[in-house]
């Protein structure tokens, strides 16, 4: 039932009489019964959006029933990618796979179908317009630098080559749109709060330690700005244990680090998150949004693959609907109980879920490498494919998409 439909024969009703007027009432109320599904979904089906006029009451109850996270990739020849590789010349060469040789291209063409409506469509000049005169920060690790740059790319067409800029400061990358005094930023936090890997270039450090009651050293920077997206997750998962740091770095650390499950010292560095978001974003003036886990295809095993695969060779997106590969659940748990309980909102970037399909869009082989490659890796090439990152364009295109979705709901 599409709004159009449902508004004009409720009109009609009206005009017939009473009793047709219940019978319509008692007919909805009998659907919602045998369906067992929210009202509102069922009356709004928004495929059908773009003709309604909502009251503002009926635009919530669509937007709290449709679970954007909740959906299916579909095949989008000509509406995807939404820019090409070779036209936004600030994708880091870690993420252009086609200038790295990658043969295939479907990667790029999937769009995420929601359930039970549709993703807003970007539109550049809308976004900039909301920016204009705000700061909009990433906060967190590279995949969270994917999903800055990707904003960039999604935003850069709509400025002129005049009236733009982009440049890095140690931890701290700024793309400026001159003409809205808007910035786009990325600032490098891997655990959010302080820690061994802090450094912006030199940070490959697999003995690693965070301070996790410790935000101010990063968290000063990001102090006036109006948009936030954090994430962190990868760095977490080297163990079961995370190794804590009490007092601070320098001198000898070894006697003040204890380990801590790492769910726990998850926990802790959102907390103190939580902390200074409550203390330093207005919820009237400002949005903060939290990109949940970015998964990782390293064992093709886990979607029913050949027995020593990873994401190298991978083309397609994976089918099982009910598919959750790497991601931690418990992980996931943390950030349910912690993220909800923010006196100032934090929006949820769900993405995990709909990231697991994805074997097909890491970057794997078809990047610049950090070191020359050995014979033996050359001979076999899964043995160093990359299958945390993601190529641009591709999936993290769809986390804007989301973003801007939850910034401009469609209905
Ligand atoms: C909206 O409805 C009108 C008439 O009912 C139709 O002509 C128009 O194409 C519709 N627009 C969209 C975007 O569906
Ligand atoms: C995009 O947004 C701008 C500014 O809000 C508006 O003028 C324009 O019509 C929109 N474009 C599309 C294709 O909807
Ligand atoms: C530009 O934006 C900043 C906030 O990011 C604001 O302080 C400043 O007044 C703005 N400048 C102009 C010329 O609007
Ligand atoms: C351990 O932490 C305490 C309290 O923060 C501090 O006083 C002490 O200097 C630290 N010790 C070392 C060896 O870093
Ligand atoms: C936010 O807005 C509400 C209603 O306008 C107001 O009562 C409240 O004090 C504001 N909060 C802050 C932190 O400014
Ligand atoms: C890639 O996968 C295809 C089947 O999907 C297979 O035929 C081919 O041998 C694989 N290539 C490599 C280099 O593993
Ligand atoms: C995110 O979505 C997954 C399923 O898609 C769900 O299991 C999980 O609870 C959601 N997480 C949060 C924090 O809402």
């Amino acid at each position: 039932m599409k709004p159009s439909s449902s508004s004009s024969s409720s009109s009609h009703s009206r005009k017939s009489g009473l009793s047709s007027y219940f019978i319509t009432l008692a007919f909805i109320a009998l659907v919602a019964f045998l369906y067992g599904e929210d009202l509102a979904c069922i009356l709004f089906n928004s495929d059908h959006h773009s003709n309604s006029s909502l009251s503002s009451t009926e635009i919530k109850e669509d937007d709290e029933g449709c679970d954007v996270f909740d959906g299916r990739w579909v095949y989008d020849a000509a509406g995807r990618p939404l820019y090409e590789e070779g036209e936004c010349p600030y994708i880091q060469p870690q993420l252009t796979c086609q200038a790295h040789g990658r043969p295939d291209r479907g990667y790029q063409h999937w769009r995420w179908q929601p359930r039970k409506c549709s993703l807003s469509s970007f539109n550049a000049t809308r976004m900039l317009e909301w920016l204009r005169g705000k700061r909009m920060m990433f906060v967190g690790d590279s995949l969270n630098r994917g999903q800055f740059v990707s904003m960039v790319c999604l935003l850069h067409r709509a400025i002129p080559e005049s009236a733009k800029s982009m440049e890095t400061v140690e931890s701290l990358t700024v793309f400026t749109a001159k003409d809205y005094n808007a910035t786009i930023e990325f600032y490098w936090a891997p655990f959010l709060v302080e820690s061994n890997a802090d450094n912006a270039v030199v940070h490959r450090i697999t003995d690693r330690i965070v301070r996790v009651r410790s935000i101010n050293k990063h968290a000063r920077y990001w102090k006036g700005a109006d948009v936030l997206v954090f994430n962190t997750y990868l760095w977490w998962m080297t163990g079961a244990k995370m190794k804590t740091l009490k007092g601070s770095f320098g001198g000898d650390t070894k006697k003040n680090i204890t380990e801590m499950e790492t769910e726990e010292a998850y926990r802790l560095a959102l907390r103190r998150m939580v902390k200074w978001v409550e203390m330093n974003m207005d919820p009237n003036n400002t949005r903060v949004f939290f990109t949940s886990m970015s998964p990782s295809h390293t064992r093709s095993e886990m979607w029913g693959g050949e027995a020593d695969g990873n994401c190298y060779n991978q083309t397609t997106p994976i089918e099982d609907s009910a598919y959750w590969g790497s991601g931690s659940k418990s992980m996931m748990r943390v950030l349910e109980q912690v993220l909800p309980r923010s006196r100032t909102p934090i929006t949820l970037l769900n993405i995990t879920q709909l990231s697991e399909y994805r074997r097909d869009a890491h970057t794997s082989i078809y990047k610049q490498q950090w070191s020359p490659l050995t014979p033996a890796q050359i001979a076999d090439p899964k043995s160093y494919a990359d299958c945390n990152h993601w190529c641009l364009p591709g999936l993290q295109d769809t986390w804007n998409e989301l973003l801007y979705t939850k910034l401009f709901p469609p209905f």
